[in-house]
């Protein structure tokens, strides 16, 4: 093949050129996704295009659990729903054992419209209506509970049907090495989370059993685990020995790093982020610390986007090439922020889907919205691309497909690829009559 002519440029040597190992990061093309070539996928479903490996979220989970049983004989994985609540994604996991872990009354329709029993979902979030709490009830949904207006209205809710339900409550721990996320649950530290218990034991209208502490997201450092667990299995035997609660599951929420790499990050997620067998071990370390006897009780992980992350690619097609005043090879593509709203928390891996030549140059990826802020990567050494070129940007699979705004285009198709070479849509493209369907004019206009 004839190669294609570039135009001679002067490249400054500037920061992200060379990293400490003394060459260029690695660029490799990727013409084909699970086998399955790039080219022939986007013309099937068009571009943007949002593409799913099954295989990798199964490899994923089943390595996760893996880790887990052989630390713990009693434990259990809930499907956090809001990191990707796509039918087929959570179907997946479904299959393959995991519960539902919703957080609002939206979520909690879908995890029982798939046919989630309801003693195998956990309600969390803070903001739960009447409505949400009759029906979690119920259904024997278990509700962890955020703060004490939320439990005073479930008193109401569960008295009103006569029944007592089990319930956990949401516990915040100001001493571990991540920043505490004191908005949520009840602190552990300053006596609130006792004083939520005991309100709850004096009122006798709910039936406390899980502690429940999400401590963050993309946490890399995997003894905040440790110390987590530890604090919650020893407020547990407390809670036993002083206030007669028997506490049978705790719930360390979801939290584990993908293989993202972190705007701030200096090496990249492929070799920062710790595995799972990282992780696990540091739980098993602090409930030993906590459990010097008694059985722990069952442990649950709501873990979301170290599951799915980086089961997805976003392809996306070049519209244009310009340069910029800093010198900087500007390239406009026809996925957004919009789209990728993960984008401003990380470098997103980008490679290119066809053969490259060329020069690498400082580059930075924009998209197709008319908004500054409609960066995709701000700075990154690629070869030149030219108009049609086709870009696979990775690890996309979290919170992208729910957090995406339908802004000035329509949200794309999402495809999901099986291992044996099958593919199939598992949401459709928006289109114009999506855009009309919500709307209303008030017939004084
Ligand atoms: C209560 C709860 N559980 C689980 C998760 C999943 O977290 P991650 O995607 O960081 O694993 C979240 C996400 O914020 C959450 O709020």
């Amino acid at each position: 093949m004839k190669p294609r002519y570039e135009r001679p440029v002067l490249v400054r040597h500037g920061l992200g050129g060379a990293n400490k190992f003394g060459a260029l990061p690695g660029l490799r093309s990727m013409k084909t996704f699970e086998g399955i070539p790039v080219d022939e996928l986007v013309r099937q479903y068009g571009s943007p295009l949002f593409l799913f490996s099954e295989r990798i979220l199964r490899d994923r989970y089943r390595e996760l659990k893996d880790q887990l049983a052989r630390r713990f004989a009693n434990f259990t994985m809930a499907w956090s729903y809001k990191t990707n609540y796509l039918g087929a994604i959570c179907k997946v996991f479904h299959q393959e054992g995991a519960w539902a872990e919703v957080v609002s009354g939206m979520e909690l329709k879908k995890a029982l419209r798939a046919g989630i029993p309801g003693r195998q979902i956990l309600f969390n979030g803070p903001a739960k209506s009447a409505a949400d709490l009759d029906l979690a009830f119920r259904e024997g949904v278990r509700v962890h509970f955020d703060h004490l207006d939320e439990i005073l209205l479930a008193e109401k809710t569960a008295s009103a049907l006569g029944i007592v339900p089990e319930v956990g409550i949401r516990v915040n721990i100001s001493e571990l090495p991540v920043p505490t996320w004191d908005r949520f649950g009840f602190n552990l530290e300053s006596g609130r989370a006792l004083e939520a218990v005991r309100r709850i034991v004096r009122r006798g209208k709910l039936d406390l059993r899980a502690l429940h502490a999400h401590i963050g997201t993309f946490i890399q450092e995997p003894d905040a685990y440790r110390m987590a667990a530890k604090a919650l299995g020893k407020f547990a035997i407390t809670l036993e020995a002083e206030e007669g609660v028997r506490i049978d599951a705790i719930d360390l929420g979801g939290g584990f790093a993908s293989h993202n790499t972190l705007h701030a990050q200096y090496l990249p997620g492929e070799e920062a982020t710790p595995s799972f067998g990282q992780y696990v071990e540091r739980i098993a370390a602090g409930f030993d610390e906590a459990y010097d006897g008694p059985e722990p009780p069952h442990l649950i992980l709501e873990t979301g986007r170290a599951l799915v992350d980086d089961a997805a690619v976003l392809i996306s097609t070049v519209l244009g090439n310009k340069r910029l005043l800093d010198g900087r090879r500007a390239v406009i593509v026809d996925a957004g922020v919009n789209i990728l709203p993960t984008a401003w928390w990380y470098r997103h891996e980008i490679h290119p889907a066809q053969d490259f030549y060329g020069t690498a140059e400082p580059t930075v990826f924009f998209g197709p919205l008319c908004m500054n802020i409609d960066v995709v990567r701000d700075r990154i050494m690629f070869p030149p691309l030219q108009v049609g070129d086709r870009i696979v940007i990775g690890h996309v699979g979290a919170y992208n497909v729910t957090q995406w705004m339908q802004f000035i285009t329509d949200r794309p198709n999402v495809v999901m690829v099986s291992s044996r070479g099958e593919h199939g849509l598992i949401r459709r493209a928006e289109d114009f009559e999506t855009l009309l369907a919500q709307e209303e004019i008030p017939s004084w206009l």
